[in-house]
């Protein structure tokens, strides 16, 4: 959850760090701190809050040093405190290590640690790490962290540093990600590419058990028991504007209005010419089995855990495949039934997130194939799956997933189209299907010429303490989307529902201050969906509609309507969601609300 930088090489360390891990800010904020090594000794300095808060730290400080390592937090031993702060170091000051991930054992060590004699300062887990470093070190970096290593239970990506041994930057991972990146007489390590892009696109990805040596013209990886592995060094497609937020006020809109290109750059290259097959890099050679799958289990978190519930309703309405849909956390912790012929479907933007992670390890423990709808290229979900589609939506900043879930769902409904295909299913509909599916950046395009709208609603509810967000069918997730992205970035409170179950429960809330988002589209739960607005209606309850456009009735019944274009169900949820997305922008930014930043929330949640 939280970001690691570290740098050795030919230049000066501290401008190429902190500038790295502002670009991991979104990943972890409530503290940061960084450590080279300058005039002697390690200088390590740290600071509470945003990054900004170490920058002024830094002023005028380790400014000579040509290695070091900085890190951004987001507390989960102990408080955001000064205290708590990354680096930590050793008790005689000579070793500093930055770490992402959670030591499980750390209890015990910590115990052992202190009968001999440490003196620990923190109330974190990866301090003990850093001790244990000390008491193995025998003038070999590498070879204490390695021992140390072998005491430790949990994950863990690490970069570590060393007085005596300056040209030396040790980097090793366990269940939490670590990039290299090869400069011209220069290595970075990182939690995450976007860090370093700026200065390289060549880069290696650590895999578990692995740890690497650098030097500032030499990189040596083994694994823990120093056997040496021959890495691939590959290469990054995202370029540094991706990452930029090109004169958009946060990275939450630009998302949003990337939106037309990111779901282009999910399709292409995927259709034959006249439509009539889906290509899939990620399947090619799994015709046979794919074939061989009678029931599919999704697993998710959060927005994508969304993405999941509408990618169910396809593979069940298109493909007339069983499916079920999981909470990850909750997945990981049963004793699911996993048939032969299951398929786990894992959803994951950054590919990265440790309950899903963790449930698609389980998974194959019990024999089960695992197809994985990713983001982040080379992140641990990807590359332990046993096949997949990337999304292509480039990285994705904004805390709050929106470009992400819109490829989601185009990347299920390939998934669907071409298992339709090469189970023999497909028929003259999949030709139209296809051709529905190109039309839709461009009608999301056109959505946004409703922002004006959509802001003027924004600000007649910003001030609400409760939203309730109503859908049916394929809305449903969309609801449940809505609500979350409302409550993830302006912190009102909202809920999302089937809008039938509303009866059961939520209706009791509704009165003249209770504001309802309807996603009421022109689909098969139409005149349902009709009814149960005109329920809320009697109770007082203020009513703003997604509708279909040329659906003039709808606008009698309700307070305000927001029209987006018709295409086939299945494909409505990512028009749907458009108007959702910047309702919830809006509202936050009049709050006053750090949008790309939401308390307490991280992107990638690397812990359970
Ligand atoms: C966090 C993020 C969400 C995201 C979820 C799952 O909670 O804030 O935006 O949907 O993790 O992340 P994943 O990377 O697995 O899609």
């Amino acid at each position: 959850m939280c970001g690691i930088v570290g740098y050795i090489g030919k230049n000066k360390a501290k401008s190429i760090l902190v500038a790295g891990i502002k670009k991991l800010e979104y990943r972890g904020y409530d503290s940061s701190g960084l450590a080279v090594i300058e005039d002697g000794v390690i200088l390590c300095k740290k600071a509470v809050g945003r990054i900004s808060e170490l920058e002024k730290v830094l002023d005028g400080n380790c400014d000579e040093s040509n290695i070091g390592i900085i890190h951004t937090r987001w507390a989960t031993h102990g408080a955001p405190t000064y205290k708590n702060a990354h680096p930590h170091v050793d008790c005689a000051n000579k070793i500093a290590l930055v770490h992402n991930g959670i030591i499980e054992n750390y209890n015990y060590l910590k115990t052992k640690l202190q009968k001999n004699g440490h003196i620990l300062k923190s109330e974190t887990d990866t301090e003990v790490i850093v001790h244990f470093i000390e008491s193995y070190y025998e003038g070999n970096l590498e070879d204490a962290v390695r021992n140390a290593l072998k005491e430790i239970e949990g994950a863990y990506g690490l970069a570590i540093i060393h007085l005596d041994e300056p040209e030396k930057l040790v980097a090793a991972r366990h269940g939490s990600p670590l990039i290299i990146g090869i400069g011209n007489e220069e290595y970075f390590v990182t939690s995450d590419v976007s860090a370093i892009i700026e200065y390289t696109k060549n880069v290696v990805y650590l895999d578990d058990g692995e740890l690497v040596v650098l030097t500032k013209d030499s990189m040596k990886t083994t694994d823990i028991d120093s056997l040496p592995i021959s890495k691939r060094i590959e290469e990054i497609q995202w370029d540094v504007n991706q990452v930029q937020k090109s004169g958009y006020e946060h990275f939450m809109l630009k998302e949003i209005y990337e939106q037309p290109q990111t779901l282009r750059d999910t399709m292409l290259g995927r259709f034959t010419t006249d439509n009539s097959v889906v290509r899939l890099g990620g399947l090619q050679d799994k015709c046979e089995l794919l074939r061989s799958i009678n029931r599919s289990v999704i697993v998710a978190c959060g927005t994508s855990w969304h993405a999941g519930l509408i990618g169910e309703y396809m593979l069940e309405e298109l493909m007339g495949m069983p499916v079920e849909v999981e909470y990850a956390s909750e997945f990981r912790y049963r004793d699911p039934i996993i048939e032969k012929n299951t398929m786990i479907i894992a959803i994951s933007q950054s590919g990265e997130t440790a309950d899903t992670l963790a449930a698609i390890r389980e998974a194959k423990r019990k024999g089960a194939v695992v197809l994985a709808i990713c983001n982040v290229v080379g992140s641990s979900i990807a590359r332990e799956s046993d096949c997949g589609i990337f999304l292509h939506a480039g990285p994705e900043i904004g805390v709050a997933s929106t470009k992400a879930f819109t490829s989601q769902i185009v990347s299920l409904f390939l998934l669907t189209m071409h298992l339709r295909q090469i189970s023999g299913k497909a028929t003259d509909l999949d030709k139209e299907l296809v051709k529905k599916l190109k039309e839709v950046p461009s009608q999301v395009q056109s959505i946004f010429n409703n922002d004006k709208k959509i802001k003027e609603i924004s600000r007649i509810y910003k001030d609400s303490s409760n939203i309730l967000y109503l859908g049916r069918g394929y809305n449903y997730p969309v609801a449940l989307e809505g609500a979350l992205k409302l409550k993830e970035i302006s912190y009102i409170h909202a809920e999302g529902y089937p809008a039938a179950e509303m009866k059961h429960g939520p209706i009791a809330l509704v009165d003249k201050n209770m504001p309802v988002v309807f996603i009421a589209t022109k689909d098969a739960t139409y005149s349902k969906i009709l009814s149960n607005i005109e329920e809320i209606r009697a109770r007082g309850g203020k009513v703003i509609a997604i509708a279909s456009e040329g659906d003039s009735e709808i606008s009698k019944m309700v307070e305000h309507v927001l029209y987006i274009p018709e295409t086939v169900d299945a494909l409505t949820p990512i028009l749907s969601v458009i108007p959702l997305q910047l309702l919830s922008y809006h509202m936050a930014v009049m709050r006053g609300c750090d949008v790309d930043k939401p308390r307490n929330l991280a992107k990638s949640v690397t812990v359970e």
